[in-house]
């Protein structure tokens, strides 16, 4: 029986997320002969919640934030968006706030991860908002007339050349007023703030049981498909896709949310 950490217990007790699966996050455990590169297949998708939990902090408050923006900016018959939705743990707690007239698009190009998400999706209410759900790359996807759209932990993996034009068509998209909300793992210009702030997170993973193989194996693993960026250039790319106004709403070491208003 796998020992489940005690900040799972905690977020996946919660009401909203009941029926996300809580198997423990074991897959860089044992010395691999060779890393391959990471990649959101079914070993990861079955450890997700798990996963994120243990690796990102403020992982939490980053979904709760995402429920109390969507409850003060869905507007009535607008369209939402979850672009890298993974199980769909953002997109639940949209759907708790979004006015029953608005459709939630739920999109993610994990065969793992939206197969998961649709199988939970049939046990859960349907007197919320209609959700639709896209196994899709979200650099092909058309977003329209959109009051809310997030990006939780998902720019990260999109080329960097290719971010630009990601927004910008999220821009164009939108209504105004709209929001759009980017959380990011992010970087440092500054070497001993980098250094902190890396130190930081890596004591945050050794906290929530991972060992230094798993920690150094997921490393490697991620090296090449999770590129970050600063908060300048992550602000800068947004206020120059014409959005009128971007705040950081939260920060813990080297994780970032910001909301931009269309
Ligand atoms: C760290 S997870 C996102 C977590 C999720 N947003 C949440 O709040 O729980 C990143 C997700 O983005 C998806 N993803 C990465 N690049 C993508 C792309 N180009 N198109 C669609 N999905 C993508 C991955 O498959 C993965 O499920």
């Amino acid at each position: 029986m796998p020992v489940l950490h005690w900040t799972s217990r905690l977020l996946y007790s919660s009401r909203f997320s009941r029926h996300l699966t809580m198997n423990q996050d074991r897959i860089y455990s044992k010395p691999l002969a060779q890393v391959g590169q990471f990649e959101f297949d079914d070993s990861v998708a079955n450890v997700f919640p798990d996963m994120i939990a243990r690796s990102v902090p403020g992982y939490s408050s980053m979904l709760a934030m995402i429920e109390q923006i969507t409850l003060r900016h869905a507007t009535p018959n607008s369209q939402l968006y979850d672009l890298g939705c993974s199980l769909g743990a953002a997109t639940e707690r949209m759907r708790l706030h979004a006015p029953t007239s608005c459709t939630l698009h739920a999109i993610d190009n994990s065969q793992a991860m939206i197969t998961r998400l649709r199988d939970r999706l049939k046990e859960t209410s349907r007197t919320a908002c209609k959700i639709i759900t896209h196994e899709n790359d979200i650099r092909s996807v058309s977003v329209e007339n959109a009051s809310v759209v997030v990006l939780n932990l998902t720019l990260q993996f999109v080329p960097c050349s290719e971010r630009l034009p990601l927004l910008q068509s999220i821009h164009d998209g939108m209504q105004p007023g709209g929001v759009l909300l980017v959380s990011e793992k992010v970087c440092f210009d500054d070497v001993k703030e980098q250094k902190l702030m890396t130190d930081l997170h890596l004591d945050f993973k050794r906290a929530h049981g991972y060992s230094e193989l798993e920690i150094a194996q997921k490393r490697t693993a991620l090296e090449e498909s999770l590129v970050t960026e600063t908060l300048t250039v992550h602000i800068d790319r947004i206020q120059a896709c014409g959005f009128c106004q971007v705040s950081v709403w939260f920060r813990c070491f080297n994780f970032a949310s910001m909301i931009a208003i269309r």
